[in-house]
């Protein structure tokens, strides 16, 4: 646990249902207490961080606990406000007469599916960029593997897009000037919006694949499904030279259980225990009992962030 608290960014992220967001925030607990500014912020379209902490989290930074400013971010309001930016870069560029057809042309592109994706990680990279140098942990609470593995592609995917319309305007700017037969000494501005762009996503992939600086921590059960999810998880993010820095092992039975219901769940779970030993052998694991209720409210949570920081940490139970 110490080790996760020396990276400056977590991704939690895992098969749904698992425990990420519940993790999630007592780690930013556990965070907290030893005196770090923590930055939590979920990323799944489906909240639950105000659930957990009972406290409403807004789309903006708030407190929601002494030394944890919390943000909930909203995909649609985050797809309307970079419509919005992209609309002005656009109308500081072009004549009026050919504003409306740009802007008939965006309001297409955005009911495009995919541009709340953009901008959620637009926002998720101006956090990373932003506000890396005010907190010392930022924790991002992921939606359920497939959806977080896009985001992490993004840089790699736009910028090959971004290059690609770079590579256009330049071609058209040189047209224009063999047949213009004139030399503007100006910088072309839609070619420095790209580049600007351009730079971004590269300082954002740059931070994500720093592996002393951020760090993916892997949440499952031990279940058939969860395992195969987080071994595919594992296999991308080191394809994308992305750090896992340990996984979660959540719900594992309390000990003392009697009765055969019990007996054939945690025969099945020893089983898949070893296989995560085997399969996970490269990252350290912390393993967390399955409570006698449900996880919400700051009681409930410390008790996990000392469960996470505790004496457990790293040996496998049971
Ligand atoms: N160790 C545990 N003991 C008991 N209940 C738990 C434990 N861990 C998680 N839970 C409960 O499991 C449910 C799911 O947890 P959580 O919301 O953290 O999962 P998630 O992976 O974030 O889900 P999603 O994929 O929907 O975002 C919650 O009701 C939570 O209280
Ligand atoms: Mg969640």
């Amino acid at each position: 646990m110490r080790d996760l608290l020396k990276k400056r960014i977590l991704f939690f992220g895992g098969k749904g249902g698992v425990g990420k967001t519940t993790c999630a925030s007592a780690l930013a607990l556990a965070a907290a207490k030893t005196g770090k500014r923590v930055l939590l912020v979920s990323t799944d379209p489906a909240h639950s961080t105000s659930d957990i902490f009972e406290r409403l989290f807004s789309r903006e930074e708030a407190e929601v606990y002494p030394g944890i400013i919390g943000i909930e971010i909203d995909a649609d309001f985050e797809a309307r406000r970079y419509i919005e930016t992209v609309k002005n870069q656009i109308a500081k560029l072009f004549s009026p007469s050919v504003l409306k057809e740009a802007e008939r042309q965006i309001e297409l592109v955005s009911t495009m599916p995919g541009v709340e994706e953009v901008a959620l990680f637009d926002r998720m990279g101006d956090l990373i960029v932003r506000c890396a140098d005010s907190y010392d942990l930022i924790i991002f609470d992921t939606a359920p593997t497939g959806h977080t593995m896009r985001l992490l592609r993004m840089p790699e995917l736009m910028s090959s897009w971004i290059e690609a319309l770079s590579k256009r305007r330049k071609n058209l700017i040189t047209l224009n000037r063999t047949l213009e037969r004139e030399g503007s000494g100006e910088p072309d501005p839609i070619l420095t919006t790209l580049e600007r762009r351009k730079e971004k996503l590269e300082l954002v992939r740059a931070r994500l694949m720093q592996h002393n600086f951020t760090g993916f921590v892997l949440v499952l059960v031990p279940e058939r499904l969860p395992i195969e999810e987080s071994a595919r998880a594992a296999g991308t993010l080191r394809d994308s030279n992305v750090n896992v820095c340990g996984i979660i092992v959540n719900r594992i039975l309390p000990e003392n259980l009697n009765g055969s219901f019990y007996e054939a769940r945690r025969k099945q779970e020893q089983i898949y225990s070893e296989e995560i030993r085997r399969r996970f052998a490269e990252y350290p694991s912390i393993w967390i009992r399955q409570f006698e209720t449900d996880i919400y409210g700051i009681k409930n949570l410390e008790r996990l962030s000392e469960m996470l920081a505790g004496p457990n940490d790293g040996a496998p139970l049971g």
